[in-house]
């Protein structure tokens, strides 16, 4: 291994959402598995491109320029076998803007959209605070993997849906979707005229077996109401310098989500984002393939630590992402004993279950993006205050 994801970087003091959030609200001596995103350094080519930045010092107002969109040009087609021209990919920063202002642009307050539940709640959120009317379809747990429920999919479609909100892959499930369940969702949204927004952003964490697609790869006319938001904020670690890739290849709602950006007061990207995305995307791959292989032992470490010494949790298995959906029910139905038993015997921050909508309750998130040493000290602190052995 050329790269050390084995070394303890502190984040506090850093602002970080994750584990200052969590020192001003509970104290510094607890272990952060929360938040997504990781606790591992970029490749050290960015923060060598961005110290670099750095040192220019004048940071003034920055455009996006070809050389950025042929990096973005030349990811997708190489990590997704996607060929994209320039025209369809549109800068914004961050990927819940761009589903807030797509939802502002796209649709009627009151609109239906649809989400599978559980969901990351910030794009859940978006329809809401956007006053549009967000429509649950809740995933089934059948023999330990979730599904789509297509025919409640269906129900609530033929009642009339504008989008169908999919996060691919799935946070917090880790579910990487199938062509032919991809191929399903399409149908209904051409048979109900409901536009797609594809939320990829957790795409560059595949596990052995399971394949990511593009769902506007489908067809073109899958591409022709589909919106992908891409970013590579998970991938290389750099979610606060913001930037995503919304690639729209329909000229006219590309149109609209342009104005909507403008009307937001969206446009500039961040003096680093560029410039980081750049190197990230054309001279990482080596780095990235270690830290895939790195996050798929802590996934494989994780899952065989719970089940020598908690059994009776059950991990659901990644097919993609760096975070685990763990059923906590054996334990307790109540969020508020597992709050007890992690947060505040254990001395360890997850994301609670409810976290993700009221069916999360019993279960939490644990994000396996650390270096093990602390993922080791984390799930032996569980352990040590595991409630099923103390009975
Ligand atoms: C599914 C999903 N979408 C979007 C985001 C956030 O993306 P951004 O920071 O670009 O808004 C996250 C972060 O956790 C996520 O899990």
């Amino acid at each position: 291994m050329k790269y050390h994801f084995d070394q303890i970087i502190s984040r506090f003091g850093t602002n970080s959402a994750k584990w200052d959030g969590m020192a001003q609200s509970f104290g510094r001596d607890m272990i952060a598995l929360s938040v997504a995103d990781m606790d591992l350094p970029a490749p050290p080519a960015v923060v060598e491109r961005i110290t670099e930045m750095a040192g220019h010092g004048i940071y003034g107002y920055t455009d996006p320029f070809p050389p950025y969109y042929e990096a973005v040009q030349d990811w997708l087609s190489r990590a997704y076998q996607w060929q994209v021209p320039q025209e369809w990919i549109v800068f914004c920063p961050r990927i819940v803007q761009a589903v807030s202002v797509i939802i502002q642009n796209l649709t009627e307050r009151g609109d239906r959209i649809l989400i599978h539940t559980p969901a990351y709640q910030p794009v859940a959120k978006a329809v809401t605070i956007n006053e549009r009317q967000l429509v649950e379809s809740p995933l089934q747990l059948v023999n330990g993997r979730y599904e789509i429920d297509f025919e409640d999919m269906e129900q609530q479609m033929s009642k009339g849906v504008k989008i169908v909100l999919l996060v691919s892959p799935h946070n917090p499930t880790g579910r990487v979707w199938t062509i032919h369940e991809l191929e399903r969702i399409s149908e209904l949204c051409i048979k109900y005229d409901a536009l797609i927004v594809s939320d990829d952003i957790h795409a560059d964490f595949i596990h052995a077996g399971h394949e990511h697609t593009v769902i506007a790869k489908l067809s073109e006319q899958v591409a022709d109401r589909s919106i992908i938001c891409t970013s590579p904020g998970k991938t290389f670690n750099l979610a606060s310098l913001e930037i995503a890739n919304i690639i729209i290849p329909n000229g006219q709602l590309r149109e609209r989500f342009k104005e909507g950006l403008q009307q937001a007061g969206i446009h500039n990207p961040t003096f680093f984002s560029v410039p980081a995305l750049e190197v990230a995307y054309t001279a990482c791959d080596e780095w990235l393939d270690e830290l895939r292989a790195y996050v798929t032992d802590n996934i494989a470490y994780t899952m065989e630590f719970i089940k020598a010494q908690m059994p009776e949790l059950k991990v659901i298995h990644p097919e993609g992402t760096y975070l685990l959906w763990v059923d906590c029910t054996a334990c307790s139905i109540h969020e508020s004993d597992l709050v007890e038993w992690i947060q505040e015997k254990s001395r360890v921050s997850v994301s609670f279950g409810t976290s993700f909508g009221a069916d999360g309750e019993g279960y939490i998130r644990l994000n396996v993006g650390t270096p093990r040493p602390l993922l080791r000290e984390a799930l032996q602190r569980l352990a040590d205050h595991y409630p099923i052995h103390q009975k």
